[in-house]
């Protein structure tokens, strides 16, 4: 049994707007719409815990999609604290060692081949996995007054996507440490590492794109439209 935790207590503050970005439309659904439906579709996702804002005034109250529960807790201040909040609220019946999948709501453009790939590479590694994209660009490092001063070599250097995949009681006590030595963790397995666990990278499609700033919907809408046709 795999359940997903779905991140979408943010405010969407570099987005700007009245509606925080998750409610934002494209291709005819919410971000968050389309971000649930595609971690739902996999036939090993049992379920899906949703973080919302104590001030969400645009959760559509689904119960279901797909066939599939939704359930839904109050997030917290930090992604890390609305993530944890997902986990401590799942059904008793998923036990501490079963896989659970955590998934940006930002991230609206997952492929299910990607998805695949990290439940069957994840669900076989003993600390769990996370999709991640090289970095392909050259990277600069600054000054303190916004000149570039040197050159970091990028080999070994990845950018982490989600979703992320580890077991419910190791990711809740990765997640507890972190927020108890005050170390914001800013993904999943960020936390993991922190413990001196390695999980493994799983090489996904670039297009699975955080929706971030306005640009991004846009560049979002074409990635759907194109996985359509
Ligand atoms: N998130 C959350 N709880 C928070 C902060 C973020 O559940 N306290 C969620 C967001 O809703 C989003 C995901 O974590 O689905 C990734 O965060 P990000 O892209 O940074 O979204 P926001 O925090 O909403 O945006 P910003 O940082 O620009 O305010
Ligand atoms: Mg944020």
């Amino acid at each position: 049994m795999t359940w997903a935790v779905v991140p979408a207590a943010g405010r969407g503050s570099r987005f700007g707007g009245e509606r925080p970005k998750q409610y934002l439309s494209l291709a005819g659904r919410t971000l968050l719409e389309h971000s649930l439906r595609a971690v739902l579709s996999h036939d090993d996702v049992d379920g899906v815990m949703v973080a919302l804002s104590p001030d969400d005034r645009d959760w559509p109250g689904w119960r279901d999609l797909g066939g599939k529960p939704v359930l839904t807790c109050i997030g917290g201040a930090e992604r890390a604290d609305s993530v944890l909040a997902g986990l401590q609220a799942l059904p008793g019946t998923v036990s501490e060692d079963q896989w659970v999948l955590v998934h940006d709501a930002a991230r609206p453009c997952l492929r299910a081949l990607d998805l695949a790939r990290l439940l069957t590479v994840g669900q076989a590694d003993p600390v769990g996995a996370l999709l991640a994209a090289p970095v392909r660009d050259t990277l600069k490092r600054a000054d303190r007054v916004g000149r570039s001063q040197s050159t970091e070599p990028r080999d070994w250097l990845w950018r982490a996507l989600t979703p992320q995949l580890f077991r419910r009681g190791g990711l809740t006590r990765a997640l507890e440490a972190a927020l108890r030595a005050g170390v914001r963790v800013t993904d999943e397995a960020m936390a993991m590492e922190r413990l001196g666990l390695k999980p493994c990278l799983v090489e996904g499609s670039e297009d699975n794109i955080k929706v971030t700033t306005p640009a991004d919907l846009a560049l979002a809408e074409f990635i759907l439209a194109q996985a359509r046709a």
